[in-house]
């Protein structure tokens, strides 16, 4: 279980008739006063004139992000109002998806015990019903596994939500509303993995809790692969970086593959369950959140069961390599050269560009079921996250896909940048003297083109993107809009929007 045990269920009531607990009310923010959206039309309705002197003593402004809580009296049907800003209104007169979203989030805070809550926020399209629903349920998402005693249910929430639409009638909105709960559930599932610590989801609890999911998840196969068939494979990219832990290295593969497929994805997803950096270790303060660096692996893996239960017509095969990158007199070192899946030879230096050890013999795995393109979802490189910050992915690599990806993560409500690969960049991967490619070379700057140059070299020349979410993919501050701390759970949003755009393809 990883998002609470809540109903959900999709209303055209009144939010001032509703008898709920709670009822939650959007507020946009004006020029000079606030701005009341339709949905809260009728609840300023019900307390008439005292409205705007009640507002203005409460400092409601409206602003993003702004929560304010008043019980109410007979005026309205529910015990409790709570006004959650919306910002301003967009240029186009509505509020957009991104701000509605981020207002659910901050919504599903605000009451932690009702029993039942009824929110009302601009929902009269079937977008803003998707974005209602998932903001709601990700901004309630918690971590409890750990919690003990009381702790462990707290801020669990209410039991009863009920999103009010205009159109709930409508089946669009119903789709919608329905659609919106299976991606919430795996991007929470996403989180919930990034924050399980790393004693307890090493390479081999890993792969057989993503088994175990998929066992459960209608029309997905999953294939493991331990230590000794990745040997006999070739892998020796995932072995090598697995070498130094007393955890073995895995390698998991899924297939989705609906009969009346119209393309076929391939997604490879970065699965280090704990990055210490290697024989060049990492600083402490660097290594703190690196329990996070299967956040590419959680992604993808979720993101072909989300595909899967939404049954959209597009074959997903997904590659997940899992290793622990640790210190130990068996770890690889500087020097060495690995043999990739597929003969590539490689010159290491830097035990910490491990990322890219690994995905590179699952891309070549993932060109071998000759899929239309191939996305990977990576926590690759500290360089993406001094160029773009913590809230904004990288996508780098051919330049139908990156604009693709670049589509897909706007309506999803990801943000994400493209980047180049210079092509410079492939001369210096060539230039080591003893194999084929070197891993790293030791000028600093661009480390995160270097990084994507490599790994087109494993792509067999097909449509690639690769996504570099090393910021974005864990928060390390508090709660904001339906963003919370710890695993974010980004990426899963986005190829699931992709998938969907790639099934209207002709
Ligand atoms: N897992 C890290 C990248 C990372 C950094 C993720 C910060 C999340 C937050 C990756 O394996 C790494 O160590 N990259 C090196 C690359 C370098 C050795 C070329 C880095 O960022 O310094
Ligand atoms: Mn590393
Ligand atoms: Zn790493």
């Amino acid at each position: 279980m990883t998002l609470p045990d809540i109903t959900y269920t999709l209303r055209t009531a009144s939010p001032a008739k509703t008898r709920a607990e709670a009822v939650v009310v959007g507020i946009g923010q004006g020029a000079k006063d606030v701005e009341v959206p339709s949905c809260a039309e009728d609840v300023k309705a019900a307390y008439g004139r005292r409205w705007r002197g009640m507002l203005a003593t409460l400092g409601v402004s409206g602003k993003a992000g702004e929560v304010t809580r008043l019980p109410a009296g007979d005026e309205i049907g529910a015990q409790l109002l709570v006004l959650v800003g919306l910002g301003k209104l967009g240029a186009d007169g509505t509020y957009s998806t991104d701000a509605v979203r981020r207002a659910a989030g901050a919504a599903a805070r605000s009451v932690p015990n009702a029993t039942s809550v009824a929110v009302s926020l601009p929902a009269d399209t079937p977008d803003l019903v998707r974005a209602v629903t998932e903001g709601y349920l990700l901004g309630g998402y918690t971590y409890t596994a750990y919690k003990s005693g009381a702790a462990k249910s707290e801020g669990n929430g209410p039991s009863d939500v009920a999103i009010l639409s205009t159109i709930a009638r409508r089946t669009d909105a119903v789709t919608a509303f329905e659609e919106a709960q299976i991606l919430a559930q795996a991007v929470a599932g996403t989180r919930e993995w990034v924050n399980v610590p790393p004693a307890d989801l090493t390479p081999p609890a890993f792969a057989d809790a993503i088994a175990h999911v998929a066992g459960l998840v209608e029309g997905v196969e999953a294939t493991v692969y331990d230590e000794e068939q990745l040997a006999e494979l070739g892998c020796g990219g995932i072995l090598a970086v697995g070498m130094g832990s007393a955890a073995a290295p895995r390698l998991v593969e899924l297939t989705y593959s609906p009969e009346d497929a119209r393309g076929h994805i391939a997604l490879v997803g970065k699965g280090i369950t704990f990055d210490s950096g290697g024989l060049t270790i990492k600083p402490g303060s660097s290594m703190s959140t690196m329990k996070s660096d299967m956040a590419g692996a959680a992604a993808v893996a979720q993101a072909t069961f989300a595909i899967a239960r939404l049954g959209l017509p597009v074959k997903v095969s997904a590659f997940v390599p899992m290793a622990e990158n640790m210190v130990s007199g068996s770890s690889y070192r500087p020097g060495d050269v690995v043999t990739h899946y597929g003969g590539t030879t490689v010159e290491v230096s830097n035990m910490d560009a491990e990322g890219r050890m690994v995905l590179a013999d699952a891309l070549v795995r993932a060109t071998e079921v000759s899929p239309d393109l191939i996305i990977d979802v990576a926590t690759l490189t500290g360089h993406m996250v001094m160029a773009l910050g913590d809230r904004v992915s990288g996508v780098l690599g051919s330049e139908e896909v990156v604009d693709r990806v670049l589509a897909a993560a706007d309506v999803a409500g990801e943000q994400m940048w493209p980047m180049p690969i210079p092509e410079w960049m492939d001369e210096r991967i060539r230039s080591s003297k003893v194999a084929d490619l070197n891993q790293h070379d030791w000028i600093r700057w661009g480390g995160g083109l270097y990084a994507a140059a490599f790994l087109r070299e494993f792509t067999g020349g097909l449509p690639w993107a690769h996504l570099d979410i090393a910021g974005p993919s864990f928060n390390s501050g508090g709660a904001s809009g339906h963003l919370t701390p710890g695993g974010t759970g980004v990426a899963v949003a986005t190829l699931v929007d992709y998938v969907r755009e790639m099934a209207t393809d002709q």
